[in-house]
């Protein structure tokens, strides 16, 4: 008797252990979470139930974190639509959608699932310790509220377009701390061109972060050894989005706040608290296109707007009053019809311009892409989509280009520009190659002198030595240095002078204290870079290979 009470009591306490352990996570079809009841994941990270935030007495059914920082709300469902009351109710509709229902059967909010359910497989939702709530049809996904962002991004989310579906998941901040329905400020990675996220205030575009160059978004600070998050970009033709993962146990989040800044945040355990890891948006040159078309936002000068080299103010007067947005305009116009009137500008390290007028192709090279820039009259500039390895990929501005800053990283864009304004000049890096071997070598003139002058007179000195009896061995060492001469070459002063436009200022990159520094096209189409020696009687000359 005595055994068998006991062995009744166990199978009770087990009948307790496990109907807990079902309820933890999921809901099943005939279930329901009401106000006042909670669904919990399995490792306790996320929790789903009613709240009110802040000082509203309104009801939402919302995730939030409950191992940490128990209540920060990640997601909310009926935003748009709040109860008054402690009324509310998550369950299933008949159709397999997951509905909020007020007051008994007033519907608040339904997931409007697209995807069919069949009938004769359970339907339950789960809450993942992601914080993803996600609609089972057996093994297929019905639904999931990472699909909906709110104002936050978890890692795990795609942030990005479905091109099957049309769906868009955008972040969207919260009216307010204690209004959770749509803000003003929204982050959307725009398609029209190539893919870019962009921040709006209502229909204000406030900011862009650059669009993905394989290693990061162009202008945003590019850990290459972050420790803490991965972040991926996915394009094909089903969809476009960004993902972000954590690597290790560290927690983060982004989130767009109510009055309008995007961080990402981080969970300091010893603090309790979190801690803003990164602002998106910090300085003058985030506003976007604050420089205007044209214009080159540099945060390091005052002011910080200058116009792209061949452009000049649009509007001199409110230019040099500090209000840039006009821009600049072409000192040349183009000149697309004849085949040779454009050429191209390189402009180095700079977060590439606005996208949204843009086309790419993912397997041009640079050289395909500058051909098609120079094809379509449209085209205003071009650059690699992929800066790693050299560059990959073609990307073509068609319209003016806004919002270009200088950046200290290896990105270059090509500007279209009239051919005659790029007469006369050597883009900034040839300027400065070339510059760098003028130095080196003048560095290095006084040295070969010494060497030369101690050498003769070492030689000279064996030569009076031996003389008579090392004839031979002298021509042979005689011929060897003709040898070496002969990767020398040798101008007419004629030659040169044409190649110059006799000596024209406009043909001068520089001057040193040996003398000016001249750059010119000799007749044979190589380009040669020289130094005119004073005080020696001759001209000293690089050859320059583009
Ligand atoms: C849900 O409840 C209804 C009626 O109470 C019942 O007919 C149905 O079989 C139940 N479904 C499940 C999956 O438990
Ligand atoms: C679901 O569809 C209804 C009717 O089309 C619409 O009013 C409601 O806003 C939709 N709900 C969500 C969450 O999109
Ligand atoms: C992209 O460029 C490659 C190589 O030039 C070409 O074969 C391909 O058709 C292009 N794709 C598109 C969509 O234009
Ligand atoms: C330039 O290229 C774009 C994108 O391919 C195209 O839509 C436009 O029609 C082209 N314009 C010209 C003048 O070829």
């Amino acid at each position: 008797m005595e055994e068998q009470s006991t062995r009744i009591f166990i199978f009770i306490g087990l009948m307790v252990l496990l109907s807990d352990c079902a309820a933890l996570d999921t809901i099943s079809a005939n279930q329901t979470i009401k106000d006042g009841n909670t669904l919990v994941s399995k490792g306790e990270m996320f929790e789903i139930g009613f709240f009110s935030p802040g000082k509203s007495k309104n009801r939402y059914l919302g995730i939030w974190y409950k191992k940490i920082s128990y209540g920060t709300v990640v997601w909310v469902a009926n935003r748009e639509t709040p109860i008054a009351d402690k009324s509310g109710t998550l369950q299933f509709s008949r159709h397999g959608n997951l509905v909020i229902v007020s007051g008994g059967n007033h519907l608040v909010w339904s997931s409007n699932s697209t995807v069919s359910v069949q009938s004769n497989n359970p339907v339950v939702v789960q809450l993942l310790d992601t914080g993803n709530l996600v609609v089972w049809n057996k093994n297929k996904l019905i639904w999931q509220s990472f699909d909906y962002p709110s104002d936050t991004i978890l890692p795990g989310m795609k942030f990005g377009t479905d091109l099957v579906t049309g769906l868009q998941r955008c972040m969207t901040s919260w009216k307010s701390p204690d209004d959770p329905s749509i803000g003003e400020y929204s982050n959307i990675v725009d398609t029209s061109g190539y893919p870019q996220t962009l921040g709006w205030k209502s229909e204000v575009l406030l900011a862009r972060l650059g669009p993905w160059n394989g290693l990061g978004f162009s202008g945003f600070p590019i850990e290459k050894e972050n420790k803490v998050y991965s972040m991926e970009f996915v394009i094909n033709d089903k969809e476009i989005y960004h993902k972000y993962e954590l690597k290790s146990s560290v927690l983060q989040r982004v989130v767009v706040t109510w009055d309008g800044k995007t961080r990402i945040l981080q969970w300091i355990e010893r603090i309790k608290d979190w801690f803003v890891y990164a602002d998106t948006f910090v300085d003058t040159c985030d506003r976007f296109s604050l420089c205007g078309p044209y214009g080159i936002c540099s945060i390091n000068k005052h002011p910080p707007c200058t116009c792209m080299e061949g452009f000049e103010p649009k509007n001199p007067e409110a230019w040099d009053a500090s209000d840039w947005a006009s821009g600049c305009i072409r000192k040349k116009p183009l000149d697309c019809r004849n085949t040779n009137g454009d050429g191209f500008w390189k402009l180095e390290g700079v977060k590439v311009p606005d996208t949204r007028k843009s086309w790419y192709n993912v397997s041009m090279t640079l050289h395909e892409c500058e051909m098609a820039c120079k094809k379509n009259c449209s085209c205003t500039g071009y650059t690699s989509l992929d800066i790693r390895n050299e560059g990959s990929g073609c990307l073509l501005w068609l319209d003016e280009l806004l919002d270009t800053r200088e950046y200290d990283l290896d990105q270059d864009i090509y500007i279209r520009m009239a051919a005659s304004e790029l007469e006369g000049h050597v883009d900034s890096t040839k300027k400065k190659r070339i510059l760098t071997m003028v130095l080196l070598i003048l560095s290095t003139l006084p040295i070969i002198f010494v060497v030369a002058y101690t050498c003769r007179n070492i030689k000279k000195r064996a030569q009076v030595k031996k003389r008579g009896n090392n004839y031979m061995r002298d021509e042979k060492n005689t011929s060897l240095q003709m040898e070496q001469f002969v990767d020398l070459q040798f101008f007419r002063l004629c030659e040169v002078a044409m190649a110059t436009n006799n000596f024209n200022a406009s043909c001068k990159i520089g001057e040193g204290g040996f003398g000016p520094v001249y750059k010119g096209l000799l007749e044979d189409g190589r380009e040669i870079a020289w130094l005119h020696f004073s005080g020696v009687r001759s001209v000293w000359a690089f050859l320059y290979k583009i």
